[in-house]
């Protein structure tokens, strides 16, 4: 079954539908490395499992709003967004946007305004987990309102450990770390990790690191198997069998307004994040079994 609405040919046609999880995922791709994937990670992996018959939210935190132009949703300075739901306390339900290409998947926007937010934050209550609440709530009323449960809300987080990615931290169970497979892939990591930590033991008990993914990896250099390697011996359990290559048509789609997924789908590129949505998804603990 395909249910993209660009009428393209579809690569998940040929593939067996996900499982439905257990109960809403929600996953924050971080990472305070900058560029090593995380924004072409989270609206590829939000587009394939929205492809595969899965109801998707993708909550942009980046001021830089890559995420939202990726999903071709509007982000203008003026449009209700993110910020509006952390400083003001706006419901998820009156900034929330379809994406127009992509059937189930549906994206909070940032805008520039949110660059502001990390020091009004600062002052607000309960300042690290307005995000969680704000996510609660629009999942009881969606229910409430009959509506479907949401499968996955995938979180882009931005290149720091500030307030928005600790909001992004306390409203989610699980971690999803992209690593960019050049030599300093792993600078920083156990910064991130002792930092995930400490919002476990403090403000969010249920918050593990349960995805690592490779990312840019280049099969023609010696430093991309090595560095593969290392991060697989480290965390065997959480690395992902699919790897991302380096590939022209994922770093070109966002400016076409659009995710690999779209853009060119029987492209490696898509192909890679598709497998490893389908892998994500299989770790899942699937509805049949919550009997
Ligand atoms: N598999 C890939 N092949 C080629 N280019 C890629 C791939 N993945 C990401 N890129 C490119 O690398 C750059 C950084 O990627 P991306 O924006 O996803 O990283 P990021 O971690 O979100 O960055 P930031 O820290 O600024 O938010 C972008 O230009 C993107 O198009
Ligand atoms: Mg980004």
């Amino acid at each position: 079954m395909t249910v993209r609405s660009t009428g393209r040919d579809s690569s998940a046609a040929d593939r067996p539908a996900p499982p439905r999880p257990r109960e809403t995922r929600v996953l924050t791709v971080s990472n305070q490395k900058g560029g090593v994937g995380k924004t072409t990670t989270a609206v590829n992996l939000a587009a394939a499992l929205a492809d595969q018959g899965l109801r998707v939210l993708l909550i942009d935190t980046d001021p830089q709003g890559n995420a939202s132009t990726a999903l071709n949703v509007d982000h203008r300075a003026e449009m209700p967004s993110i910020y509006d739901v952390l400083v003001d306390g706006t419901p998820i339900a009156d900034v929330v946007q379809p994406c127009p290409d992509v059937a189930h998947l549906w994206c909070v926007p940032a805008t520039i305004d949110l660059a502001g937010a990390e020091i009004e934050l600062v002052s607000l209550v309960a300042r690290e987990s307005r995000m969680a609440r704000a996510l609660e709530a629009w999942q009881v009323a969606r229910n409430e309102a009959g509506e479907e449960r949401i499968d996955y809300v995938i979180i882009d987080c931005p290149p720091s450990l500030g307030l928005l990615t600790v909001n992004a931290f306390v409203a989610a169970q699980e971690v999803l770390i992209p690593i960019q497979c050049e030599y300093y892939a792993l600078e920083g990591l156990s910064q991130l990790l002792s930092n995930i930590d400490l919002i476990r033991t403090h403000l969010n008990p249920r918050l593990h690191v349960s995805t690592i993914l490779l990312t840019m990896y280049d099969g023609r250099t010696r430093l991309s198997a090595q560095v593969a390697d290392e991060v697989r011996t480290h965390f065997p359990e959480q690395v992902l069998q699919t790897t991302v290559p380096r590939s022209v048509r994922v770093s070109e789609a966002p400016s076409f307004g659009q995710t690999v997924i779209t853009y060119d789908p029987q492209s490696t590129g898509a192909r890679c994040y598709q497998d490893a949505a389908a892998e994500i998804a299989r770790r899942a603990v699937p509805l049949e079994e919550d009997s």
